[in-house]
């Protein structure tokens, strides 16, 4: 059964207010590009073609707006509402009847992910559709965030979330391949104290099982959640510089498709007719020969 997509795209963004006091988080520009861009190429380059995207009453049609049905990206994409944040394993029993029992790649519309390795990474796990896999990458702050213990034999002793006492500098990103309990384990969990239901238990359900796997993110590779101002602006500066340096795109929806060949060039060539004179349609254009 294909892996399907989720993309989580809610919570409260407190710590970007008054940047998000009208806008959810997912939708602020990243150097060119809206930040949910960045989670969805991250998908399509797993090779997920279902996607769907959970949001909030008022950002929800800014969504479909965006990004429509998914056509002119060659994918499918679906939306539903998260009546309010109570936590990423919410996202898994939202998606219940989109999943359909399938295996699932639930993603946070805040995460950038960037490495040369990353595409061959995220296929290989992708396709062990009875395994769990969490992604992990050092940070200097581990404290907000999901920490990693490590046991002798490099695999995962425990995971704590938002540790006083972080156990490494390993955090848990936010990306999770999971199979296809995922929906009955997160329909079994209790609110945390913070009123959620927490990504971080699930992920424990999964390793006192003994089936989840740690893919670490190292050197050559670049991880953002964009959470905060500084987190946020550090994602805009190295999308910025990156692609000025190297002149290639990162995130680029459009460039991923045909990549894929999940998009036909002459669609492109309609579909940019449309699109403004710019430096995102120079790009491309080049995409066309
Ligand atoms: C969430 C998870 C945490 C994870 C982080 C990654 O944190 O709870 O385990 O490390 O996403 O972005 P939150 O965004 O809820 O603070």
């Amino acid at each position: 059964m294909n892996r399907k997509g989720i993309i989580l795209a809610g919570g409260l963004n407190t710590r970007l207010f008054p940047i998000t006091k009208v806008i959810s988080k997912q939708l602020l520009p990243v150097y060119d590009k809206p930040l949910i861009y960045y989670p969805i190429s991250t998908l399509m380059l797993t090779g997920i073609k279902e996607i769907l995207i959970i949001s909030d009453k008022n950002n929800l049609p800014i969504y479909k707006k965006l990004l429509g049905n998914g056509k002119n990206f060659g994918v499918k994409l679906f939306y539903k509402l998260q009546n309010k944040p109570r936590g990423i394993a919410e996202a898994l029993i939202i998606g219940k009847n989109f999943l359909k029992k399938s295996p699932v790649a639930l993603i946070l519309g805040d995460n950038i992910f960037y490495g040369n390795n990353l595409l061959k990474i995220l296929k290989k796990n992708s396709l062990k559709i009875n395994k769990n896999t969490i992604f992990a990458y050092q940070v200097p702050n581990p404290k907000q965030f999901g920490v990693v213990e490590f046991n002798q034999k490099k695999g995962i002793k425990s995971i704590e979330e938002k540790p006083k006492d972080p156990k490494s500098n390993f955090v848990v990103t936010g990306l999770y391949f999971f199979d296809k309990n995922a929906v009955d384990y997160a329909s079994k969990l209790n609110f945390s104290q913070r009123g959620e239901l927490e990504i971080t238990d699930l992920n424990n359900i999964y390793l006192s099982n003994k089936n989840l796997s740690i893919e670490i993110l190292g050197r050559g590779f670049s991880w953002f959640d964009c959470g905060t101002p500084d987190l946020l602006y550090q994602a805009q500066s190295f999308v910025q510089l990156m692609q000025n340096r190297n002149m290639l795109q990162i995130g680029c929806l459009e460039e991923i498709a045909i990549g894929n060949k999940w998009i036909s060039k002459n669609l492109l060539k309609k579909m940019i007719k449309e699109y403004p004179e710019n430096q995102y349609k120079n790009y491309l254009k080049k995409m066309l020969y």
